[in-house]
């Protein structure tokens, strides 16, 4: 589970480079976010659990974080973000042909968080599917929906990462509570002129560590009890330096990986969206994969790691502050519980 073996895993992955020019070709034609109206600061988190901002910033770089409002779920930051993405797309919801969600926080068991939001939007009867890869399920989405697309099965796919981290976030662990928050990115999938949008993927995965990161209740396992809720199992549970050593790993090596397959190399990137998880994940990551760090979009230090959030919502703002512009190359890429791991290569825009 320590470095060697992570780098193993991820070269393990197939050597084959996969032709560009398989079916269609999909980008990212249009974004949307949601955030939710209350911030929590370090300093007022400070008043609750024992720790300090100074300490926080420290060791993740998190400043404050942003938490949904009791009335709100995860299909409600969904709908917000879903809505915004594709209007920026210049499609309706009728227009959609798929709808996949990314998200670790479902309103429920079932039905799914992507069958709610077919039901909010006024989308067709279309197919709609959640994808549970913890933080990495924006990344296995776009994959999906980039699948669907190339295989002629969909035009239009809409793709959303959502959270509501708080809502699984033990308030009285300070090892955990200071890292997480909530919020919705989504991205509306078109085909594209040859050249353009997506250029590869990596995605990777090892479940030998599932106690690393986990949330143990409520599944087939370990059904909710009484007990269950009394002994906190219904929190994020996590070994945090397990979990540090490990993606300082696998994300540089699954970036390196996507570049590889789409032909790249380090010196083609224009920008890298990284999941948001620790500031200093992110710097060692800039290291590993020799890209400068000023190419790397950080917003950690506003909202913490919003898991499956994390990569959307990096990308609609790095987009809005004019750090992304057609025709750039850029990587973006994530690692999650399970572990579990994704990346894909870009050049933005070319959507017809
Ligand atoms: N405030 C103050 N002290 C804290 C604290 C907090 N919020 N949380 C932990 N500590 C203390 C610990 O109790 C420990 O004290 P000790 O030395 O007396 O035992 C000390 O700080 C160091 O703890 P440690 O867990 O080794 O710190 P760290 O430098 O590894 O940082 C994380 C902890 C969680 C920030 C870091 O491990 C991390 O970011 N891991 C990855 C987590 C992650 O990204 N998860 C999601 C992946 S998608």
């Amino acid at each position: 589970m320590r470095p060697r073996r992570t780098a193993v895993l991820v070269d393990s992955a197939p050597r084959r480079v996969v032709p560009r020019t398989i079916g269609v070709g999909s980008t990212i034609a249009g974004l949307g976010c949601y955030l939710p109206e209350r911030v929590l600061t370090n300093v007022e988190l400070a008043k609750t659990v024992d720790t300090t901002d100074e300490w926080i910033q420290r060791r993740t770089g998190v400043r404050e974080r942003r938490i949904a409002a009791a009335s709100e779920a995860t299909s409600d930051l969904a709908y917000k973000a879903a809505r915004e993405s594709l209007r920026a797309a210049g499609v309706a919801a009728t227009d959609l042909d798929f709808i996949v969600v990314g998200t670790t926080t479902p309103d429920m068991v079932f039905p799914s968080v992507a069958c709610l939001l077919q039901k909010r939007l006024g989308a067709r009867p279309v197919g709609c599917l959640d994808v549970s890869a913890a933080c990495s399920s924006f990344v296995y989405g776009l994959s999906v929906a980039h699948g669907a697309i190339a295989s002629g099965q969909a035009e239009t796919v809409l793709v959303v990462g959502a959270e509501t981290l708080s809502r699984i976030t033990n308030w009285r662990d300070r090892t955990t509570c200071i890292l997480f928050g909530d919020c919705a990115g989504a991205a509306v999938l078109r085909p594209a002129r040859p050249g353009h949008g997506f250029l590869s993927f990596c995605l990777g995965g090892d479940g030998s560590a599932e106690e690393a990161m986990c949330l143990t209740a409520g599944g087939s396992r370990r059904p909710a009890s009484f007990e269950t809720v009394e002994r906190g199992e219904h929190y994020i549970s996590m070994k945090g330096p397990d979990v540090y050593q490990y993606a300082v790993r696998a994300i540089p090596a699954a970036a390196a990986e996507a570049l590889r397959r789409a032909e790249l190399g380090p010196a083609d990137v224009d920008f890298v969206i990284p999941h948001q998880a620790n500031i200093r994940i992110i710097q060692s990551s800039a290291r590993r994969l020799r890209v400068p760090l000023s190419k790397f979009f950080i917003n950690v230090q506003r909202y913490g790691n919003t898991s499956a959030a994390s990569v959307p919502v990096a990308l609609y703002e790095a987009v809005q502050a004019g750090r992304i512009e057609e025709g750039r190359v850029g990587v973006l890429v994530t690692f999650g519980a399970g572990y579990t791991w994704g990346a894909c290569a870009i050049r933005w825009g070319g959507a017809c």
